[in-house]
């Protein structure tokens, strides 16, 4: 062929593979036969660590399908779960720069945008989920949820997930002598590791993706989470004891960014505000059942040797935990703290 002809065959391919891309796009709004345009589809992303089957997988559907709902299908949340989309040392970034729309991280990961968070970690500080959820709702608990604003988060919602536990591969853990040398992995932030130094283990920060692993090449001996992230991430498989303590809390802040926020109608504003409100009313009702569930399936397993804390060991762990107390206590805010008691 011509090299004249080679150049009109590239012409003729150029312009096909423009229509395509502008038809297959859709260009925008869609046209119907009688030319009208349809509204344009606003797609968001919804961007979590977790499994499916946890409280805040489960919540999270249960927000898409009612923004899918209350909008007659013009507004649609796209949910990925199991760090499938970011990992929790990327999704604060994405959702910063509006690469994704919603997260809800465990607020002991933003602990660097303000310390206060790590409420939820301070030892044996709330008796039950109820506690916690008057905390969360109280003047105290959504001044905390909509500290962030001024870096360009806005909080939505508490999301609750439950009481942590601890595992380890080395030895039952009855008394807090019992952890001495060992070394867990924590979420993040200075409050975790102080706990264990309390307890004169080590702590190791690492993302939530990578904790199986570490605990299967014994990079870390133990770790510290819900019943029901100890089973969907399978570290049953991987650890020899558990210990019943509830030490601690896991919840999580649901957060969008203000960009997003304010590019938004009032309309579509209400839509998603009413949705998380009923999505957080759902994780309440299912949070402590999921728990429980994932508790009786561990247990079922057979793979982790079970010891439950009396009372005289909590007191003795309140006591080895105390200089969390004195250390964090100013930094937390002990009015904050104060209030999370009286909850
Ligand atoms: C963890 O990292 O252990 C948890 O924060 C994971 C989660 O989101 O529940």
């Amino acid at each position: 062929m011509k090299r004249r002809s080679w150049i009109a065959l590239l012409g003729v391919l150029l312009i096909g593979i423009f229509a395509f891309t502008i038809v297959g796009c859709g260009g925008g709004g869609e046209s119907t036969e009688g030319g009208s345009e349809q509204p344009e589809k606003l797609v968001m992303k919804f961007s979590h660590v977790v499994a499916e089957k946890t409280p805040k997988g489960q919540a999270a559907l249960k927000f898409a399908k009612l923004v899918a709902e209350k909008s007659g299908g013009t507004m649609e949340v796209q949910v990925y779960p199991s760090s499938s989309l970011y990992t929790d040392h990327e999704e604060l970034e994405a959702l910063i720069s509006n690469n994704c729309q919603f997260i809800a991280p465990s607020v002991t990961k933003l602990v660097k945008l303000n310390p206060s968070f790590q409420i939820v970690d301070m030892p044996f500080l709330f008796k039950d989920s109820q506690q916690a959820y008057n905390f969360f709702d109280s003047e105290e608990g959504q001044a905390l949820l909509h500290s962030l604003e001024d870096k360009g988060i806005l909080g939505l919602a508490w999301w609750p997930n439950g009481t942590k536990n601890f595992t380890n591969s080395v030895r039952p853990l009855k008394r807090p002598e019992d952890f001495k040398n060992l070394k867990f992995r924590t979420q993040s932030g200075a409050l975790l590791t102080a706990q264990f130094e309390a307890l004169d283990a080590g702590a190791q920060p690492m993302a939530f993706s990578e904790v199986y692993q570490a605990l299967q090449n014994g990079t870390v001996d133990g770790q510290e989470n819900t019943f029901n992230n100890i089973w969907t991430q399978k570290y049953p498989e991987v650890q020899k004891y558990m210990t019943v303590s509830h030490h601690g809390r896991l919840d999580y802040a649901v957060l969008t960014n203000t960009t997003f926020w304010n590019s938004l109608t009032d309309e579509q504003k209400q839509i998603i505000t009413e949705a998380m409100e009923e999505a957080t009313a759902y994780a309440r009702e299912l949070a402590d059942k999921l728990n429980q569930d994932a508790f009786e399936k561990i247990k079922e397993s057979g793979k982790l040797e079970i010891y439950t804390l009396t009372d005289e060991d909590r007191q003795a762990f309140i006591e080895a935990m105390q200089p969390v107390y004195d250390e964090f206590g100013p930094k937390i805010g002990e009015d904050l703290i104060e209030a999370a008691r009286n909850s």
